[in-house]
């Protein structure tokens, strides 16, 4: 419910309760988050609990809802006159129904400005730093990087929604010893491949020609070695070689980003990390963290779980250690009230490890760094080509996506504008809803039919329903109406609006449990109500006031619709 009307009604209930019962031990803002919106409509839009209250009066809680209820129903209130039709008790419930004049009214004027629908100030003031879509350089992207990407880029706009300050990070895979594998392969092969040409190409070429090569010759892995210590001893031209692969992969990565709508605001791959380790180790060193353990340095972490590598016995850092350092960065230099990663349900280890670390360096901030995990792909047997047989890249899901959505054009709609762009828009906007409609948690089937289903729970389904809302404000012809000239009373109609109203908690709920999920479903209950008020109702043609009060309807779904797809970082087609 809009944040204004449970205020409103808070304020209201709250006076009563102090001029009929004399108690004000329950506060205000704690009455406001108690205040919940009932499943059902018939149960009112409003529902309070009252079991804080009997339990402070000692009396039973059916009774004080009555009563409550009573008092509220006859309050001579200015807000109670305008606003509420009703005020019922239900067992330990006190169910308060609008008037829906009021509702639509709030309703309409909340959508007004269209950059602002939902919002709230959750957030202000505070600082959220996500790590999301944080690919390997030299690799391509696969298809575990579209969740990392999608379901981060989705929870950084839901942070923006509530206000935070929000700093994206790439924490790009730039540092190990296997670059300096690809190094050595590069001084010594780079000539064979069209690096002028197909740079990315030629670079995992050369990465998987290593790997299969160094299964034979026992030798290759050390003389990779040789080479990474020579990048980490700062050596110009391994260093410029590295630089150069840097380069190479930010350019492809940039280019499927800019495909999907993906922003980060800064670039923090694990070498920008180099040097701060030392001051990392000295720094557990100091507290009396490290030990040596086979010649290597761990940080022993009790029973629950294996120690934390630190360096290995040969001194390269890892993984882990340049995560505590990015960590520490991020605290310190970002300022992050919030740390989230978004990284797969595999490296939950991972995370446990470094999150124990820094609890155990004293760092009270440690408990608000998130690991944000997600499920894997499940892809029906033989049904997704692969290039290498082995991964399924990112992009090749991508372009047979777009492939699709263009096929199905020329077949039912062959006249449409723009129909490239559209092809792009929907065809990655159902690989996106697709991946966001499910709980992130669980795995996610890929299923091309459902994807791509206009009727079905998909993304085109919902970039449909707004297409039809637009097309009706078209066919009207003029401005949508910025008032309701009559409120709209039948079933279909005050459901929807009853749904409408609920954006705000929506995109709360979504970025607090970090589940952009519950807006995916929310937007297609919004899509059904929508769908049952237009197949029952006539709009244009109408009488003029209820056509118009209808449009304002139409053009309020549409409105919710458009911020909610693009929270979700999905883009709306004009026309499909
Ligand atoms: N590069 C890693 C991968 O592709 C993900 C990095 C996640 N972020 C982090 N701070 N460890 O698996």
């Amino acid at each position: 419910m809009l944040t204004q009307v449970r205020t409103q009604a808070a304020d209201f209930v709250h006076a009563a309760i102090i001029r009929n019962f004399s108690l004000a031990s329950w506060s205000k803002s704690a009455l406001e988050a108690a205040l919940e919106v009932p499943k059902k409509l018939e149960h009112g839009h409003l529902a309070l609990p009252v079991f804080p209250l009997a339990k402070e009066m000692k009396r039973a809680p059916p009774l004080i809802a009555k009563e409550l209820s009573e008092a509220l129903a006859n309050a001579d209130d200015e807000f109670r006159k305008r606003a509420i039709v009703s005020v019922l008790p239900a067992g330990g419930f006190v169910n308060i129904t609008f008037s829906d004049e009021y509702l639509q009214n709030v309703l309409l004027a909340a959508v007004k400005d269209e950059t602002s629908i939902g919002k709230s100030k959750l957030g202000a003031g505070k600082t959220l730093v996500i790590d999301y879509s944080s690919p390997n350089v030299a690799k391509p992207m696969h298809i575990g990087h579209l969740r990392a990407t999608v379901i981060g880029q989705a929870i950084r706009n839901l942070g923006e929604t509530q206000g935070y300050n929000v700093i994206g990070l790439n924490h790009l895979g730039d540092w190990g010893v296997q670059f300096g594998k690809l190094a050595w392969a590069f001084m010594e092969w780079g000539k064979e491949y069209d690096f002028a040409n197909k740079p990315f190409e030629s670079l995992f070429a050369m990465y998987v020609r290593f790997h299969d090569e160094a299964e034979k010759d026992k030798e290759l892995d050390a003389k990779g070695s040789a080479v990474f210590k020579k990048l980490e001893n700062g050596d110009p031209q391994v260093t410029a070689i590295w630089k150069n692969f840097v380069e190479i992969s930010m350019k492809e990565y940039g280019r499927l980003w800019g495909l999907l709508g993906v922003k980060h605001d800064l670039v923090r791959g694990e070498s920008f990390y180099n040097d701060r380790l030392k001051s990392v180790e000295q720094l557990l060193e100091k507290k009396g963290l490290l030990e040596e353990s086979e010649g290597a340095m761990v940080v022993r972490l009790g029973d629950e779980m294996p120690p934390c590598l630190i360096r290995k016995s040969d001194g390269a850092s890892l993984y882990a250690t340049r995560d505590l350092a990015s960590a520490i960065y991020r605290h310190e230099e970002l300022k992050a009230d919030l740390n989230l990663y978004l990284v797969g349900v595999d490296q939950t280890l991972h995370f446990k490890q470094v999150f124990k670390v820094l609890e155990k360096m004293g760092f009270e901030w440690a408990k608000n760094c998130h690991h944000i995990a997600f499920g894997m792909y499940r892809f029906p047997e033989g049904k997704m080509s692969t290039r290498k047989g082995r991964a399924i890249f990112l992009e090749d899901v991508v372009s047979q996506g777009i492939e699709m959505v263009r096929k199905v054009i020329a077949e039912k709609n062959p006249n449409l504008e723009n129909k490239e762009l559209i092809a792009e828009q929907v065809g990655i906007g159902a690989i996106i809803f697709n991946d966001l409609a499910v709980d992130r948690v669980r795995d996610v089937e890929f299923n091309w039919e459902k994807a791509l289903s206009f009727e079905g729970d998909s993304g085109p389904y919902v970039q449909y329903t707004h297409v039809r809302c637009l097309s009706l404000v078209r066919k009207y012809g003029k401005p949508a109406p910025t008032s309701f000239a009559k409120t709209l009373t039948e079933t279909e109609e005050r459901e929807l609006v009853r749904l409408l109203m609920s954006y705000q908690d929506v995109l709360a709920a979504s970025f607090t449990t970090f589940r952009p999920n519950i807006l995916a479903q929310y937007l297609l209950e919004v899509c059904g109500a929508f769908s049952r008020f237009y197949n029952k109702h006539r709009i244009l043609g109408e009488a003029p006031d209820v056509e118009s009060s209808r449009m304002a309807l139409v053009e309020t779904t549409r409105r919710i619709l458009a911020a909610g797809l693009k929270t979700l970082n999905i883009q709306a087609p004009v026309a499909m």
